[in-house]
């Protein structure tokens, strides 16, 4: 298929393109590089042995999309292309609702102006809230505590309506849960500018000596240590879930579908893990809860198995040392 792949750039986005080519899929990167940079376009590449089409833009401009979607005659769209800092999108939250919420708006102009009625969209665990049970299956409500979860929440709930008015269409939304770990190539990871605000990156650079601790955010919460409790995902795992999400696809149906591994890590799971990995000490202290964070999170994937055929392989120690790789092959990230 060709397959129009917007923020492909990007850390989840350039995984799933290696995946991509590998699967044989023809790929079109669509991105403004507001969070990413060409590099990782062009190491995917050459980890997969395969060219790819490269286009910079931004999915808020519908006359570029609808010529890049007739001009590469593309079949479907993985939507990942966003703006994602929970913080930030609560200092700016018209800056979340138009790149999130507006985007997507003109990318599906675009698909219904191309005949293009194929979607997976980058969604997030982040849409059930605090949860009111474990494991958080598909039909826990939603609920959002940030702008930046109301856009994942607003975007569902428009494509849920599209798909009522027009059920010809193929969307899966895909809820991810804490996507962490890198290609064991070690030539693409995250790569996030300035001080980290995620778990992983942050102990990666504690444990390669370029920031002295780690704070954990609470030692009190009702979980085994204290810490709290997420559910990680390797990456590679989380771009196969693309692949069987579009294989899934015969017919027209509107899902969403929850991306984990059903298994809870606390945060001192993940430090003692990465140390082990690394071969590193990653000094912490217990700090105070960061606001808006909740204790434990972790996924139901039954339906995941049931209507994609896709499971995750991937432990925690193999998160840890391939995020260690390319920590240490890459210092500074893709500048390096
Ligand atoms: P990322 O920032 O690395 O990738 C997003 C990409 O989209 C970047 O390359 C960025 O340059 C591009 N982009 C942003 N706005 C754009 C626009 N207006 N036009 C064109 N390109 C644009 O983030 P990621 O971690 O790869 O996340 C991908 C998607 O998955 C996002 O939608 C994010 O909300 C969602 N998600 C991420 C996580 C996570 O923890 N990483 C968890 C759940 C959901
Ligand atoms: C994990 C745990 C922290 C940093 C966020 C978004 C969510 C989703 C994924 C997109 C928590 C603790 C962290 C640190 C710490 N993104 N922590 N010290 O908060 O589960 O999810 O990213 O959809 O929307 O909210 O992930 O990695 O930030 O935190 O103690 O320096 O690590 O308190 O318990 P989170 P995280």
């Amino acid at each position: 298929m060709n397959i129009l792949v917007t923020g492909g750039a990007g850390y989840i986005g350039s995984h799933t393109c290696v995946e991509l080519l590998k699967a044989g899929h023809e790929v079109i990167v669509f991105d403004n590089f507001c969070n990413s940079s060409p590099e990782s376009v062009a190491r995917v590449q050459k980890i997969a042995g395969k060219p790819l089409s490269l286009v910079k833009g931004d999915i808020r401009n519908r006359e570029q999309l609808e010529s890049v979607l007739r001009e590469f005659k593309c079949e479907a769209v993985i939507h990942f292309a966003g703006l994602k800092a929970v913080g930030e999108s609560v200092e700016q939250p018209l800056m979340y609702y138009d790149n999130n919420v507006v985007g997507t708006v003109r990318l599906l102009e675009a698909m219904e102006a191309t005949g293009v009625k194929t979607i997976v969209f980058s969604s997030s665990a982040t849409v059930y809230g605090d949860p009111q049970y474990l494991p958080l299956n598909e039909s826990h409500p939603l609920s959002a505590s940030n702008p930046y979860g109301r856009s994942k929440i607003v975007i569902e709930d428009m494509l849920r309506d599209y798909y009522r008015a027009h059920p010809d269409w193929k969307i899966v939304l895909l809820r991810y849960f804490n996507p962490v770990g890198a290609h064991d190539s070690g030539l693409i990871g995250e790569d996030p500018g300035g001080i980290p605000n995620n778990l992983m990156p942050y102990v990666a650079q504690v444990a390669v000596g370029r920031r002295e601790k780690l704070s954990i955010w609470g030692g009190d919460y009702p979980t085994p240590d204290g810490t709290g409790v997420r559910d990680f995902i390797h990456v590679v795992d989380l771009a196969n879930g693309h692949l069987a999400a579009l294989e899934s696809l015969t017919e027209p149906q509107c899902f969403a579908v929850n991306l984990g591994t059903g298994i809870g890590y606390s945060v001192l799971d993940v430090v003692k893990a990465y140390e082990k990995a690394s071969g590193k000490p990653v000094p912490y202290t217990i700090a105070g809860r960061r606001p808006g964070d909740i204790a434990s999170c972790y996924a139901d994937p039954a339906e995941a198995r049931r209507k994609l055929g896709w499971e995750a392989k991937l432990g925690l120690d193999a998160m840890c040392a391939d995020s260690w790789r390319w920590q240490q092959m890459n210092p500074n990230g893709f500048k390096s």
